[in-house]
């Protein structure tokens, strides 16, 4: 049985709540917020949790486990005190606001021998499985260029700006599905309600092998958009994490195929043809689970079995890597940076 205490207690940290109290394997012991309505919150709808509004009390010997749901800034001082004080450490996205921060969380998880599992829902969403599936049946064929949107009307951040707060999802799918870390990263952003923090973000990332990447964020949209489309050699695909039916893969690709000449040889560089084909639209069948459960019984799991969780502290590494040159770029007027 697993002892877990959760800090922060806002948005996010009830959908953690709720998701760990559903586990068997483990027990809410502690709720800290800062804020005194949030503690309420925790006190009417769970009474045998105990709730705090101070962080050490995370830190006591019958706690194993430790999930931070608070704002991205304070994510490397709470998960390095509480590896410091021998937790298990879950903490929301992104891992750190820096590189260098991220790194110092790896090696103490390592130093300490500890899981540090980072909370990159999308790669527990069974949709998102599905698509990397297809890629790597090589049903769409080589993957040409993939883009995403994520946009809403609101919430609002005053903290962090759009890319910081929802690039993430994006960033952890596409390094997930083509399994590489970007080369490259320009981005451009807009600051429209408050000065110095972006609302809007347009991320342009090239991957090796010639893939072209491109990120929409924003929280000044007027309707939710979650939405990835992927275009291969051989197959297009389309994720819409807001529909019923969530992936769509169209049958569809432009093949150039070479015309023999008079003489029978094959002339490559000016006799071609371009060949459209469109046929079919498949909806593949997805079991779906909420991500959220899944990802939080993957970190017991992986405490109990002492496993390498699939989001673990170099994977949360990977994407501050981006978001880091992301924000370089956005501050250089869309430089393209190297990663
Ligand atoms: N994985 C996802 O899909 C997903 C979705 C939304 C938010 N998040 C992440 O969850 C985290 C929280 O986001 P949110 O939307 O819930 O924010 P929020 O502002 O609604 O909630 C944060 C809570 O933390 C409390 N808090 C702040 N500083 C604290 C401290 N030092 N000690 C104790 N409590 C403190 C606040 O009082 C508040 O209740 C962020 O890192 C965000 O990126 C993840």
């Amino acid at each position: 049985m697993i002892n877990i205490g959760i800090i922060g207690c806002g948005y996010w940290g009830p959908n953690l709540l709720r998701n760990f109290t559903g586990l068997l394997d483990c027990s809410v012991k502690i709720v800290i917020d800062i804020d005194y309505a949030r503690r309420n919150y925790v006190k009417e709808k769970y009474p045998q949790i105990a709730t705090s509004s101070q962080d050490k009390d995370l830190f006591s010997d019958e706690i194993d486990a430790v999930v931070i749901a608070t704002p991205a800034q304070t994510h490397y001082s709470l998960a390095r005190e509480a590896l410091e004080n021998k937790k298990h450490v879950l903490v929301e996205k992104p891992l750190a606001m820096s590189v260098k921060e991220a790194r110092e969380l790896i090696h103490l998880a390592k130093k300490n021998k500890l899981i540090l599992m980072v909370g990159h829902t999308f790669e527990y969403n069974k949709a998102v499985q599905e698509l990397k599936r297809q890629i790597k049946k090589d049903i769409i064929g080589t993957p040409y260029y993939l883009y995403s949107q994520r946009l809403n009307f609101g919430i609002v951040r005053r903290d962090i700006n759009a890319l910081w707060n929802l690039a993430p999802h994006d960033i952890s799918i596409f390094i997930y599905l083509l399994e590489a870390m970007p080369i490259s990263v320009s981005s451009c952003g807009y600051d429209f309600i408050q000065k110095g923090i972006e609302d809007v973000v347009f991320m342009s990332l090239e991957f090796p092998g010639h893939i072209a990447a491109h990120i929409h964020v924003s929280w000044l949209d007027p309707s939710k958009v979650r939405k990835m489309t992927i275009v291969g050699s051989k197959k297009m695909m389309i994720y819409d994490d807001m529909a019923n039916e969530k992936i769509k893969i169209f049958d569809k690709g432009i093949r150039r195929e070479n015309i023999k000449d008079s003489l029978g040889a094959f002339d490559d560089f000016k006799k071609y043809q371009l060949l459209q084909h469109a046929g079919d639209v498949t909806i593949p069948k997805i079991n779906f689970e909420e991500p959220l459960k899944e990802e939080c019984a993957h970190f017991v799991e992986c405490i109990l079995k002492d496993k390498k969780p699939l989001t673990d502290g170099e994977n949360g590494l990977r994407v501050v890597q981006v978001l880091e040159a992301a924000q370089k770029s956005l501050e250089q007027e869309g430089k393209n940076i190297k990663i």
